[in-house]
C-alpha cells in the first residue's frame, strides 16, 4: 500500500462483508417462506424481505466499489485521497442510509418499484452521499500526477453510475412510463456502467497479480468498455417486450441484447488471456482465483444464462418467472459479487499486514 489514506477502503469493505451476509439472511427467510415455513411472516413478510434482499444486494456492492475506488484511485493517481474526513463522513452517511432503509422496509416505509423501493426523501439523501463520494473522487484523480486509463474507465464508470440514479426519481402517475425509466437505471447500470467499473477494477487487479505490462491489459479495456456501450444501451429494450411500449423494441431489445454476452465474453477472454501471459505471479493466489472466477462466471451468469431468455419469442414465457431470477443471481454473483471479494481478497493483507 503506498499511500495512507487508502486505508479508509478497509471501512466500506467491513460494510459490504456485513450487508452480504445480512442479504444471505434474508435470502434464507424467503427460501423457507416458499417451502412453507413461513414463522416469520408477522414480523418479515414475503414483500419487506425480498425488498430487503435486493436494496442489501445494491448497497453492498455499492459499498465494495466505493472502497475500491478510494483504494484504486490513490494507487493509479500517485496523490493521497483529498480529505479522509470526508471519506468517513461520507461513510457512516451511507451506513446510515442503508440500516434506515432496511428498517423502514419492515415498517412498510417503501415504494413499489423492483430494486428501487427506497422511498423518496432517502433518494435525495442517497444523491448527496454519492456528490460527496464522486467529489473526493474526481478531485483526487484530477490533481493527482497521473490519470491512467484503468482510472479514467473506473471513475467513467462512478460517474455515470451516479448520473443514472436520476432517471428513477422522476415520477410518473402511469405504470409504462414509470417502468420504463425504471430500467433506465437498472439495466444501465447492471449491463452498461457497472461494466466499466467492473472492466477498471478487473484491469486493475490483472496489472497488479499477473505482472502483465500496464499497456497491454488497457488496450484491452478499451475493447472492452466498446463491446459494452455498443450491446448494453439500447440492449435496455429487452425489458420493454410485453408491458405497454412500442413493438419496436422486440426488434431493438431482441437483436442488441443477443449481443451482449460479446462484452462479458471479450471480459473472461481477457482476464484469462493475461493470466496465461503473465510470468512474475503475486503471491496472493486466492486474489487471483477470485478475479479469474469472476471473468468466467459473469460469462456464464451473465451472458449465457441471459442470452438463454433474451430473444422475444422465448421471453414471451419467461418473462418474470424464476427463469429471470436463476439468471439475475448468477449474474449478479459472478460479475459484481465476487469481483468485490476478489477486490477485498486483494486489499486485505496489503491493509492489514
Ligand atoms: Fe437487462
Amino acid at each position: 500500500m503506498k499511500y495512507k489514506s487508502q486505508q479508509v477502503a478497509y471501512w466500506f469493505f467491513a460494510l459490504s462483508v456485513v450487508l452480504l451476509l445480512l442479504q444471505i439472511v434474508y435470502g434464507f427467510i424467503m427460501a423457507f417462506a416458499h417451502l412453507g415455513y413461513d414463522g416469520l411472516h408477522e414480523l418479515i413478510p414475503f414483500h419487506a424481505a425480498t425488498a430487503t434482499h435486493k436494496n442489501l444486494l445494491v448497497v453492498w456492492i455499492l459499498s465494495g466499489f466505493m472502497g475500491a475506488a478510494y483504494y484504486i484511485i490513490p494507487d493509479e493517481a500517485e496523490k493521497e485521497l483529498v480529505s479522509v474526513p470526508l471519506v468517513k463522513l461520507q461513510f457512516w452517511s451511507l451506513a446510515i442510509v442503508g440500516v434506515v432503509a432496511v428498517i423502514g422496509f419492515h415498517l412498510n416505509w417503501w415504494e413499489g418499484r423492483k430494486f428501487l423501493e427506497i422511498p423518496r426523501p432517502l433518494d435525495y439523501l442517497v444523491v448527496v452521499n454519492v456528490l460527496l463520494f464522486l467529489y473526493i473522487i474526481l478531485m483526487t484523480l484530477f490533481t493527482g500526477k497521473k490519470k491512467t486509463t484503468t482510472s479514467l474507465v473506473l471513475t467513467m464508470g462512478l460517474l455515470f453510475a451516479a448520473l443514472l440514479y436520476l432517471p428513477g426519481m422522476v415520477w410518473f402517475d402511469n405504470q409504462t412510463m414509470d417502468s420504463f425509466f425504471r430500467w433506465w437505471v437498472v439495466h444501465l447500470w447492471v449491463e452498461g456502467v457497472w461494466e466499466l467499473i467492473m472492466g477498471g477494477i478487473l484491469a486493475y487487479l490483472l496489472i497488479k497479480l499477473t505482472g502483465v505490462d500496464r499497456e497491454v491489459i488497457e488496450k484491452w479495456l478499451y475493447v472492452i468498455v466498446g463491446l459494452t456501450f455498443l450491446s448494453g444501451v439500447l440492449g435496455t429494450g429487452h425489458h420493454y417486450y410485453y408491458i405497454g411500449t412500442p413493438k419496436y423494441w422486440l426488434m431493438i431489445g431482441g437483436i442488441f441484447s443477443a449481443l451482449e454476452p460479446l462484452a462479458f465474453l471479450g471480459m473472461a477472454l481477457f482476464a484469462i488471456a493475461m493470466y496465461r501471459k503473465g510470468e512474475k505471479r503475486h503471491p496472493n493466489k486466492l486474489a487471483l482465483t477470485w478475479t479469474l472466477g469472476t471473468a468466467i462466471l459473469s460469462f456464464v451468469g451473465a451472458g449465457l444464462l441471459g442470452v438463454a431468455h433474451t430473444l422475444p419469442a422465448v421471453n414471451l414465457w419467461t418473462h418474470g418467472t424464476f427463469v429471470t431470477a436463476m439468471h439475475g443471481h448468477l449474474a449478479f454473483w459472478g460479475a459484481y459479487g465476487m469481483l468485490v471479494l476478489g477486490m477485498i481478497t486483494y486489499a486485505m493483507p496489503l491493509m492489514t499486514g
